[in-house]
């Protein structure tokens, strides 16, 4: 079961409104999904997340393969069971976070074989065996198991990657086989134009549901993946949902709307959370330093969140010092909701036919950084 449908499109840029049904509802498109890597979002029960907004997660093939094992999830009911997140899931196939291994993979056409950053026992991952581990896991969308080649990277190096995805997604698609979870594609070839064209086309062919953009945020300049975006999106069918990888700051989620992206994820909110910072509508502020020690408004004076409504600075950074759990969760609450927020706000702004000028007024604020 899926479908999408476009509700809107700007006149302006390419930003667009739509919905995306799943097995398990329907979420509003522009949209950003929290990561929760575990089969949970660090710090988060189902319940908040519930209450601050989320529509879907991000879950990964990788974590979940190696612990407690796919099979053991199958057998509980299910990720969406074995959690208690009733709504979508989309699960990343382990392509991505296999090749950030370094020194402990090992790449052949058959696929990549690497050694656990838990134990170091030896493992193997296909395209089928990713696949075959989604199906387990049954996300309501999964990721074929493409190849992310760093930054910078070689064109030569970028070219063989982008071939070897095209012959892994078809692998991927071939063995695929399942009720209601869909496959997405994802479209690879770095900084060089003509190789996200060749794997575009190749993709487009294969006619996926959806199509990912991988290999960004990977250290380039934000400006050259603007630029990558800005020739990757038109190329994609205007009738399927584009999901653009690993991207979560405001202003690159404000950029990609503005280009026709639809989906994004990335770990930063709940990430910078745990390390005490935040992000607030003057832009990112740093909870844990001392020039917050008696400062007794909240995190974002804009914020509604229950973090925001209840708590001032003083007492997260105090929470947060001392090292109490309590601190952590309420930085990621209030990230998380900003975030969350900030796609809502986009989507009301694209639904009046103002979304640049939002997206203006929202730099312009964000950008006035706080010490
Ligand atoms: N997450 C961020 N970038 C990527 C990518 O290129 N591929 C996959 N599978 N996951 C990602
Ligand atoms: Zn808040």
């Amino acid at each position: 079961m899926f479908e999408f449908k476009l509700h809107k499109e700007a006149a302006d840029c390419s930003a667009r409104l739509g919905t995306i049904t799943t097995a398990h509802g329907t979420i509003q498109t522009p949209i950003f999904m929290p990561v929760g890597t575990l089969a949970t979002v660090k710090a988060m029960s189902p319940r908040e997340l519930d209450e601050i907004g989320a529509q879907i997660i991000l879950s990964n093939t990788y974590h979940l393969y190696l612990r407690p094992g796919h099979g053991l999830i199958h057998d509980a009911g299910g990720l969406h069971k074995f959690m208690n997140w009733e709504k979508p899931i989309l699960t990343d196939s382990g392509g991505f976070q296999v090749f950030s291994l370094g020194d402990l993979r090992k790449i052949t056409e058959d696929g990549v074989e690497f050694r656990s950053h838990i134990d170091g026992s030896k493992h193997f991952f296909s395209p089928e065996h990713a696949t075959e581990v989604q199906m387990a896991l049954g996300s309501d969308i999964a990721m074929t198991f493409d190849q992310c080649p760093p930054y910078p990277c070689e064109r030569e190096e970028v070219r063989k990657a982008v071939d070897r995805t095209t012959r892994w997604a078809q692998r991927c698609l071939d063995f695929h086989n399942h009720d209601y979870q869909v496959l997405f594609g994802i479209v690879q070839g770095g900084v060089y134009r003509d190789l996200r064209e060749s794997s575009t086309e190749a993709l487009v062919k294969m006619d996926f549901p959806g199509y990912a953009i991988g290999g960004l945020s990977v250290g380039e300049p934000k400006p050259l993946m603007y630029e990558v975006l800005d020739y990757t999106t038109p190329m994609l069918p205007r009738e399927k949902p584009r999901y653009l990888m690993g991207v979560g700051t405001p202003d690159a989620l404000l950029e990609g709307v503005a280009k026709g992206v639809d989906m994004f994820d990335c770990v930063l909110p709940t990430r910078i959370a745990r390390n005490g910072t935040v992000m607030t509508s003057q832009g990112k502020l740093v909870v844990r330093n001392a020039a917050y020690a008696r400062d007794f408004q909240p995190l974002d004076p804009d914020c509604n969140c229950y973090a925001c409504s209840n708590f001032s600075r003083a007492y997260i950074r105090h929470l947060i010092k001392a090292n109490e759990i309590l601190g952590f969760r309420l930085t990621t609450i209030h990230n998380l909701h900003f975030l969350l927020d900030l796609m809502s706000k986009v989507r009301q702004a694209i639904t009046e036919e103002r979304f640049l000028q939002f997206k203006d007024n929202f730099m312009r604020q964000y950008n006035g950084e706080q010490k």
